[in-house]
């Protein structure tokens, strides 16, 4: 009896697509399914806001949706955690607070 696992499924499975992100300006590029978050510490960004008091610099940290570290503006929602939200192609985001983008203006 062979002690070599069987090939799984996955190791047969096309490399996923990559989309393209904006971090207030700076292109990104990330693997489909992959949460923002992974994909900005993936892209050297380990801090993308900064607390209210103090102005020090937050990421992630639980990565699971418990801390609310990770709050970040995601196409125009507020405080959206990026632990939980996974890349789309064309995707912006920016400061957790950000106002809201004009409509009339489009991205
Ligand atoms: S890292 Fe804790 S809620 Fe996202």
């Amino acid at each position: 009896m062979s002690r070599r696992p069987a090939r799984s499924r996955d190791a047969q499975a096309p490399a996923p697509r990559e989309v393209a992100l904006t971090l207030e300006g700076r292109r990104i590029t990330a693997p489909e399914g992959t949460t923002v978050a992974a994909a900005l510490i993936a892209a050297g960004i380990d801090a993308w806001r900064t607390t209210r008091r103090g102005g020090r610099p937050r990421g992630m940290f639980c990565g699971i949706g418990v801390c609310y570290d990770c709050l970040l503006r995601i196409d125009g929602y507020a405080d959206q955690r990026a632990c939980l939200v996974e890349v789309a192609d064309g995707m912006v985001l920016g400061e957790p607070g950000a106002p809201a983008p004009d409509p009339e203006e489009g991205r």
